[in-house]
């Protein structure tokens, strides 16, 4: 029998381990021989074992899962029977007494606890950091020194929707990556747009009243197409620029591998000597950029509402690393804080790469899954005050309502102030803070002398200067000025930017645009809120906002603003450059026709390259020697990067009469070609796939053109090649017909 290790890139563990103890296969029985609990799997790690003041703490992180061969209650004493509760009688009622009963319901109705209040659906993993040193020049910050490797756990997740969500909504994704220094923790909490909504914290629950589902029904879930969002965002048009982001093909990222991460705020860096420059950070990962289509996003919302997370842990668990660059703009630290025209205190603003450079500092290495959601993903917290010696922030005043913030809400969050001592939060650096008591105190503090200055503690904790690691605040020149509330003037163009986005983008890209704010308005319901928002495209960009209200039924306004013409920025644009293929996704279609030594070369020559092959065959179990990882039944097209087909797939026993027969259409009986996979090859089409077959009536009994652009028909393996070949580009976008704008 042939194995390859497919089920895992899709993390469905079909078969799959359950255990670091290969020798333990689950059997039919319930087992009856006491034992200890099995070992997590290879592909995990769990916070380092530190105490909770950042001591080390023994080697094994194993000691913080549940031990010893026997049930017991949560203090220890073992239990006999945790399946009838102590009643009087077995038709009587249950008794109070029993405290078992007690503690296992009560432990149990206080499983839950509040979601995020924003980024509530999340994923994680574990990895690490190497630094070029190329950062040296511009800041002290010890884990930027070349070569000094440090232990990070990277939280993705989408803003709007609830945590049971689904993966692929329209939506920014944050991106918030805690690095376990050698100096304390610094989290870097950026997003995957590189600008955002507001310039002022204290518009932060407007945003998010406006785009969360409207209060009344609680409709939609996870999505921003409704009325109150785009209410929001064309009466305040300083959220354009983000809004266009969205509305384009960067609000519907592929994988979470596939994405750019932003710092979005300038931060300042300083170096050994005290000089400063001001940075934005850029995350790029070298996988590419990639985007799902907005077709493609709403079934797999349906199919595989968890295929980003499922793609992530897959992928690790597999073998295929996800990598980013971390890279810094670097600019002067002026008095004005502007580059190039540009105020580097607003954060609906980006710095074109173009003019400043993204200059790589080190590489970031995803390289363990968590070992328990709960205790990683949902107990990480985040805070962009957490920063190290040579990182500061500067005044921009949406950075400086979130050093408030995080804080704030993570006490209710993670229910009391001792949040940082979850094994997830700890650093593994001495902690020495003079805080006290508090709900779930986990810390044993021994003396008397918790304050500052103290003699009978014997001093300690010291002050420390900043030659023994301490965090100087940077002595930033403030301008004298009155109390005010109000943003610099340079802060009121809203719309050069959005242009300069637009304009950027290739005409596939742009086409989506349209596409996507034809749909989002078309779910709004109130006429003004539709025209308000046309009025604000009319400022971006005409062609934009005839090619939208041509959608809508609409005029086309005029714009009323004069908005600046900005040189495009190729490098914003996703399409025409190619990537390496590695961990992308290749069905292989079979069925009891197929050639065997055809299937398995092919299985064989898509591990080759890098890339992850998912044996598509009509029933479970074997075909051939090769083994099936998912059915005709329960593969979708959009599961996969690109569709093999090892020859003509005939409708499988299931499918007969095939599923549209038995809706009513009688022609389909007489196909040459499973209909879920004649399905599966007419999406992979239209979603500009590479297609490829051993021969042409392969493709051909499908319905499917096969000298179509990115379809090829070679021999056996050879065609992996090819297939490789298109999937650089990501999608055959020379098959999908743009309207020139
Ligand atoms: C540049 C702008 C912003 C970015 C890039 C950003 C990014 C993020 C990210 C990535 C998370 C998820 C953290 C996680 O995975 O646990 C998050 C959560 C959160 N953000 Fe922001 N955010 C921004 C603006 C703001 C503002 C202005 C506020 C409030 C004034 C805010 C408040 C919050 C809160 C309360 C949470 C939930 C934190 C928790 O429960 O642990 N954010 N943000």
């Amino acid at each position: 029998m042939s194995h390859h290790v497919a089920p895992s890139p899709g993390g469905d563990r079909q078969g799959g381990p359950m255990s670091h103890d290969a020798s333990y296969t689950p059997p039919l029985e319930e087992p009856t021989d006491p034992r200890g609990p099995l070992p997590p799997t290879p592909d995990t790690r769990a916070p380092e074992m530190r105490t909770a003041t950042g001591a080390e703490a023994g080697k094994d992180p194993n000691a913080r899962a549940q031990q010893g061969d026997y049930l017991t209650t949560a203090v220890g004493r073992r239990v006999p029977d945790t399946d009838h509760s102590l009643r009087a009688g077995d038709r009587g009622p249950t008794l109070l007494q029993d405290h078992h009963l007690r503690e296992k319901i009560t432990h149990f109705d206080h499983e839950r606890i509040p979601e995020r209040v924003v980024h509530a659906r999340g994923t994680g993993a574990h990895g690490t950091f190497t630094a070029y040193g190329s950062a040296e020049s511009i800041t002290r910050a010890a884990f930027l020194k070349k070569g000094v490797e440090t232990p990070v756990f990277l939280r993705f997740s989408t803003v709007l929707g609830s945590r049971g969500s689904a993966d692929t909504p329209r939506d920014t994704r944050g991106f918030a990556v805690k690095f376990y220094t050698s100096e304390g923790n610094f989290d870097l909490v950026g997003n995957n747009i590189p600008v955002f909504f507001i310039q002022d914290g204290i518009k932060f629950p407007d945003v998010v009243h406006a785009a969360k589902p409207e209060p009344d029904r609680e409709i939609p879930q996870a999505a921003s197409a409704h009325d109150t969002f785009w209410d929001f965002v064309s009466l305040h048009t300083e959220a354009q620029h983000h809004t266009l982001w969205n509305m384009s093909d960067r609000g519907l990222p592929l994988s979470l591998r596939t994405m750019e991460g932003f710092g979005v705020h300038t931060f300042r860096v300083i170096d050994e000597a005290g000089a400063t420059k001001l940075v934005k950070w850029h995350w790029k990962p070298k996988a590419g950029v990639h985007s799902t289509l907005w077709e493609e996003a709403q079934l797999i919302m349906g199919g595989d509402p968890d295929f980003q997370r499922r793609d992530l842990y897959g992928a690790i668990e597999g073998g295929h690393l996800p990598q980013w660059e971390l890279g810094v703009q670097v600019f002067d630290d002026t008095e004005d804080q502007m580059f190039s025209g540009i105020d580097l205190l607003d954060p609906t603003k980006l710095v074109p790469e173009e003019l400043a450079p993204v200059q790589p500092v080190g590489l970031l290495t995803l390289d363990a899954n968590p070992t328990n959601f709960f205790a990683e993903v949902e107990q990480v917290m985040f805070n962009p005050g957490h920063l190290v010696p040579g990182i500061d922030v500067v005044n921009d005043a949406l950075l400086q309502a979130r050093l408030f913030s995080y804080v704030d809400t993570q006490i209710t969050r993670l229910g009391g102030p001792n949040f940082q001592q979850l094994p997830i939060n700890r650093p593994h650096v001495d902690v020495n803070d003079n805080q006290r008591d508090g709900f779930h105190q986990h810390a044993v503090h021994a003396g008397v002398a918790p304050y500052r200055p103290n003699s009978l503690g014997a001093g300690n904790p010291f002050p420390a200067p900043a030659e023994q690691g301490g965090f100087v605040d940077h002595p930033a020149v403030v301008a004298a000025s009155q109390t005010v509330r109000a943003v610099p003037a340079s802060f009121a163009d809203h719309y050069s930017q959005a242009r300069m986005f637009y304009r950027s983008m290739t005409p596939v890209e742009k086409d989506h645009i349209v596409s996507a704010y034809t749909f989002e308005l078309g779910k709004c319901t109130v006429p003004v809120v539709r025209e308000r928002q046309l009025q604000c495209l009319a400022n971006i960009d005409a062609d934009l906002c005839a090619a939208v209200a041509l959608g809508l039924g609409l005029p086309a306004p005029k714009a009323t603003e004069k908005v600046a013409d900005v040189e495009p920025s190729p490098a914003l644009s996703q399409v025409g450059k190619p990537f390496p293929v590695d961990g992308r996704k290749v069905a292989i279609v079979c069925d009891e026709r197929s050639d065997d030594a055809t299937v398995t070369a092919l299985v064989k020559a898509v591990e080759k390259a890098s890339m992850v092959p998912f044996v598509v065959g009509p029933h479970g179990g074997q075909v051939g020697s090769v083994e099936v990882d998912k059915t005709f039944a329960t593969a979708r097209s959009v599961e996969f990067d690109a569709i093999v087909l090892a020859g003509q797939i005939a409708p499988a026993p299931d499918a007969v009469p095939s599923y549209d027969a038995r809706n009513g259409d009688q022609a389909a009986l007489g196909t040459q070609t499973d209909p879920r996979i004649a399905l599966m090859l007419g999406e992979a089409f239209r979603h500009c796939k590479a297609i490829g077959a051993v021969s042409a009536e392969a493709i051909t009994s499908a319905g499917l053109p096969a000298d179509a652009k990115g379809v090829v028909v070679a021999d056996g393996a050879a065609i992996i090649d090819q297939v490789a070949e298109l999937l650089t580009l990501h999608r055959v976008w020379d098959r999908y017909p743009t309207v020139a704008r």
